[in-house]
């Protein structure tokens, strides 16, 4: 009898530890996959991955438009299109596109950019700068991980559309 509740008593423990065990196991299971995530460099979807912007068709010639998920602006001219960081180059607020005055305007240190992101007043050092475009099948998309720097704006900045 007394050999009997022993057997029974150590089985007890013996399940509790591997219970114990196996739920360790499973918390940190889950902190791996959770950091794994974390720690995943982004490739679509948001910033800093390829942004779908819209159809070439819905941007107007002579228009700029803001693309909150690339934290862009998508100028059209009549040469194409472009893809604006909205980081001023001076100490990197964000910059509107001022429609009545029809350029950027810098609302921390007052820097001006023209259409095209060059720089025509204020303290920035350069251009806005821009990211790489591809177009497929009338499909705009952003390439939001190359911001390029420039010393000063070129037609070949330009993706013809
Ligand atoms: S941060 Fe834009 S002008 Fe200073």
């Amino acid at each position: 009898m007394s050999e009997q509740k022993t057997k029974k008593s150590l089985s007890r423990s013996q399940f509790l530890g591997i219970a114990w065990g196996g739920s360790l196991s499973l918390v940190f299971a889950q902190a791996a996959v959770a950091l794994l995530k974390f720690i995943e460099p982004v490739s679509s979807g948001g910033f800093g991955g390829s942004i779908y912007a819209g159809l070439i068709d819905e941007f107007a010639i002579n228009s700029i438009n803001r693309i909150l998920a690339g934290r862009f602006f998508l100028s059209r001219t009549e040469d194409g299109v472009i893809a604006l960081w909205q980081k001023c180059t001076h100490l990197g607020c964000a910059v509107p596109w001022v429609e009545e005055e029809g350029q950027f305007h810098c609302p921390c240190h007052g820097s001006l950019f023209n259409e095209v992101g060059d720089v025509l007043g204020g303290p920035a050092p350069r251009p806005l700068d821009f990211f790489p475009i591809e177009i497929k099948s009338g499909e705009v998309w952003v390439d939001t991980s190359q911001p390029t720097e420039r010393a000063k704006h070129q037609p070949e900045h330009i993706t013809g559309a």
